[in-house]
């Protein structure tokens, strides 16, 4: 089974992502190419789109390859074998190209003269809209967001030629539904349901297992584990932040019916003592709130706190943690008056919680930040090597 991942803007993010999703669910890929936001990948066995959708935060949609070969196998097959099998007879398609202009522009000759043939009544929507990505490429003919209800196909180019149709996209509104709905927002520190999503992901959690986020605030990321039925422990020092993650998850409960076991706690997880879990997914406190670039020193010292801070919890929790367990967690990224940015000594954090930094086909940290943005985050995983 061959499947195209769309990505947003951090496709390196993204990638790691999927990479994660892919072996929580036990799935094997058996070869896969990065082109721009597009990912190539074959899998020994089939996903459902819809629900891989809903459970990842970096894609915007996802394709499955109909034909693949020369471009010639390929003109072929579009002109013999059905490529819509919807009712209505007028509607709009899209092809997104991760190919050369000229073998794309043969592709959509063939379409349009086979729907005319057909009767269609096809409209042709040129894809529209630009990445920015985070490595400030940008890319024409995608949106960033969500991709168009039309019909879309997709022509990918490597060492042959495949073509293919989008099977499903990122559920936007539903997204923001769980955003901007739950009861208590708390806009300057919470996670993004993406983000949350890319961190439950990236700690491999699996069907049944216990997470444990030890910084849950009003507990987006809990949430968005909990829709997935996976179970989990919230602590924050902060009494009323556990106060309004439980109202959160109430309302959640209400929302999706069937959810994950939960627990709250208010400690401090530096200290506390607690049961077994599996794996970690957290945002610590990522330092004070800034609201201008700072200098070098300053830059230092917040990334610093953290240091102690993540330290201290790690130690701490490392002892209930199972094995195999995975710890995903994000650490800020400062950017300084000399437009530098400045994150957190892994290797520090490493030797002195006796942790090791996951090693995989994409290389921890991963940087994710906006170019205005003054605290980024920077993406790792660890585990415990004993
Ligand atoms: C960046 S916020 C987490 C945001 C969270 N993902 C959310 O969705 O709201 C960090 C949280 O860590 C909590 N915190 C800071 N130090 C802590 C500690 N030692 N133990 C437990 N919680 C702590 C703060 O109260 C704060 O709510």
């Amino acid at each position: 089974m061959r499947y195209l991942f769309l990505f947003g803007r951090n496709t390196k993010l993204s990638c790691a992502e999927i990479f994660a999703y892919l072996r929580r669910k036990n799935i094997k890929k058996e070869g896969f190419i990065l082109k721009r936001n597009a990912l190539l990948i074959e899998l020994n066995k089939e996903i459902n789109p819809e629900q891989t959708i809903n459970e990842t935060g970096g894609t915007i949609a996802i394709g499955k390859t109909l034909f693949e070969g020369d471009l010639g196998n390929i003109l072929e097959k579009i002109k013999r074998e059905e490529i819509y099998k919807n009712e209505k007879i007028k509607f709009k398609y899209t092809l997104f190209n991760f190919s050369d202009e000229e073998s794309h522009d043969k592709i959509l000759r063939i379409i349009k003269e086979k729907f005319k043939k057909e009767g269609l009544k096809a409209l042709y929507n040129p894809p529209k809209g630009t990445i920015k990505l985070q490595n400030k490429k940008i890319i024409y003919g995608t949106p960033s967001k969500i991709i168009t209800n039309d019909t879309s196909y997709f022509l990918f180019k490597d060492k042959k030629y495949y073509f293919g149709i989008i099977e499903s996209v990122s559920n936007q509104k539903e997204i923001e539904k769980r955003d901007m709905k739950k009861p208590v927002r708390r806009e300057a520190l919470a996670i993004s349901p993406r983000l949350a999503k890319i961190l439950i992901n990236l700690s491999e959690v699996k069907e049944k297992q216990t997470l444990l986020d030890p910084f849950c605030g009003i507990g987006v990321i809990l949430q968005e584990a909990l829709i997935q039925k996976i179970n989990v422990i919230g602590i924050d020092i902060d009494e009323k932040a556990v106060r309004n993650a439980e109202k959160n998850i109430n309302w959640l409960k209400k929302e999706y019916k069937k959810i994950g076991k939960y627990k709250l706690i208010k400690g401090n997880s530096s200290k506390i003592k607690i049961e077994k879990f599996n794996c970690i997914a957290t945002e610590p406190s990522l330092g004070i709130l800034l609201k201008k670039p700072v200098n070098k020193k300053q830059a230092q010292e917040i990334v610093k706190k953290f240091e102690n801070l993540i330290i201290n919890v790690l130690n701490n929790l490392k002892k209930s943690l199972g094995k195999d367990g995975k710890i995903s967690f994000t650490a800020p990224l400062i950017k300084t008056n000399e437009n530098k940015r400045i994150g957190c000594d892994i290797n520090k954090i490493c030797s002195k919680t006796k942790l090791k930094i996951l090693k995989n086909e994409i290389k921890f940290p991963i940087r994710e930040f906006r170019e205005e943005q003054i605290v980024g985050r920077e993406f790792y995983v660890l585990f415990n090597p004993q």
